[in-house]
């Protein structure tokens, strides 16, 4: 089968290789890709959010199959504009897409079908907001645009005026566009958080191994919010027990709810979860893989994620295996000194050849980086995503800090402490 990912960063990256194990896939293409991704797949440069553009290639090149890994796609209704022309893709069509689109869709479907999340309104008035933060008078708040913001539309609150600053921000001064023109106001939750991704035929779930993000930039969970600095897989908070009781309170009554709603989830749903003290509860859903989670997740899967993803597509989940290997697994981030504010780009990256380390068994996935002149070097935020797998957490760290240390570029950033809660947690229960 012919085949084309259409996105361009570290999850791409590591769908690519993890596609290109199956048997059944003789070529692979990435639009718009990076200079990493060009070691693995051929690069077309097309913007992943030019619908009108992808479609008119994947027509052109006669792809079998598109997988759409990128939400802001997902949302303008890159597969029903694929499934339109005759090309089956991988991914939500954009009704069930509105599941991470939309924060007001996603917490009113779970409130009408009683999925455990934090209490919440949604407003459309500014000037409300304001009355019901003052009247609740209960800090933090969090502030949450209904749209896409690149994860960036979530604010914490720690008293009024800065409640007033995010109101402000997100439906005044319109930071993230349109995405801010209704406001969600949520309950503060606390406990541990749980990445689980899970396959999605639209009627059968299937969850992927469990996994852990480091979102703060910084050391100790400090800093500032990012797209995601590491992480560690399995999650060791998410216990068979957890497990159990997510899928019967949490997964399975979600793709119920969006049958019932007329537009059935098909792809990859990813559930963001807190453990709190009342049980597991939705943070978010998301349309499609995580990033970094996919690094941790599919270097753990031993079946054909081929034959899985068009059995999402075609309705054969329940016959299909999805078998993860008891082992674990860890990414470290390599960022670009600055990020997630402002960063150089262009700096060589030295250690690699071909993009990968010579003499590891390590795996370097791509987020942001660009081939000049026959160099690789920098060209985001988040640079490299180095993964390695191991029997247990312990090793697959050690093997992983030992293939970061080897990679070097100017003003690398990265954390020193990746799976220290996990492993805190670990041995809290020994
Ligand atoms: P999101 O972009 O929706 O993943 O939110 C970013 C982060 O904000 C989450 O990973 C949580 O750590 C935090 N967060 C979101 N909603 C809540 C909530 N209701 N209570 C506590 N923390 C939250
Ligand atoms: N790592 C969080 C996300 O992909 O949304």
């Amino acid at each position: 089968m012919k085949i084309l990912v259409v996105g361009g960063g570290g999850r791409e990256h590591a769908i690519i290789r993890a596609l290109k194990k199956s048997p059944d896939c003789t070529e692979i293409w990435c639009a718009p890709g990076n200079g990493g991704i060009s070691y693995d797949a051929t690069c077309k440069a097309i913007p992943a959010t030019d619908v009108e553009a992808m479609v008119a290639f994947a027509k052109q090149e006669a792809f079998d199959y598109v997988v759409v890994a990128q939400d802001d796609p997902l949302a303008l209704g890159m597969v029903d504009a694929l499934a339109a022309a005759g090309i089956p893709a991988f991914g939500p069509d954009k009704a069930a897409a509105r599941i991470e689109a939309s924060k007001v869709f996603s917490k009113n479907l779970m409130k009408q079908y009683g999925i455990p999340t934090a209490d919440y309104e949604v407003f459309e008035d500014p000037a409300k907001v304001m009355d019901y933060v003052r009247a609740r008078g209960k800090y933090p708040v969090v502030i949450k645009a209904d749209g896409l913001a690149l994860g960036k539309g979530v604010l914490i609150c720690q008293d009024e005026a800065e409640a007033d600053a995010a109101v402000k921000e997100i439906m005044l001064d319109k930071k993230f566009g349109a995405s801010g023109n209704r406001v969600v106001v949520e309950e503060f939750l606390t406990g541990p958080e749980v990445s689980v991704l899970s396959f999605c035929d639209g009627k059968t779930l299937k969850p992927m191994v469990s996994s852990m993000d480091h979102k703060r930039a910084l050391d100790g969970d400090q800093g500032l919010n990012t797209g995601g600095m590491g992480t560690v897989a399995p999650n060791p908070y998410y216990t068979a027990e957890v497990a159990d009781r997510c899928m019967k309170e949490i997964f399975l009554p979600t793709v119920e709810a969006m049958q019932k709603e007329g537009c059935p989830f098909k792809g990859c749903l990813y559930f963001g979860l807190m453990l709190t003290p009342d049980g597991p509860k939705v943070i978010e859903y998301n349309c499609r893989f995580g990033d970094p989670e996919t690094q941790v997740v599919l270097p753990l899967l031993e079946s054909d994620l081929l034959k899985i993803m068009l059995a999402t597509t075609n309705g054969a989940l329940d016959k299909t295996e999805v078998r993860f290997s008891a082992g674990a697994a860890a990414c470290v981030i390599l960022a670009s000194g600055g990020y997630p504010l402002a960063y150089e780009k262009g700096k060589e990256i030295t250690g690699l050849v071909n993009g990968q380390l010579p003499g590891s068994d390590a795996i370097v996935y791509h987020a942001g980086t660009a081939v000049q002149d026959g160099r690789l070097v920098t060209a985001g935020g988040r640079v490299l995503g180095v993964t390695a797998t191991a029997a247990d957490l312990p090793a697959a760290l050690e093997k992983a800090y030992a293939a970061a240390d080897s990679i070097h570029f100017d003003k690398l950033h990265r954390r020193s402490d990746i799976g220290a809660r996990a492993l805190a947690a670990l041995k809290a229960r020994e």
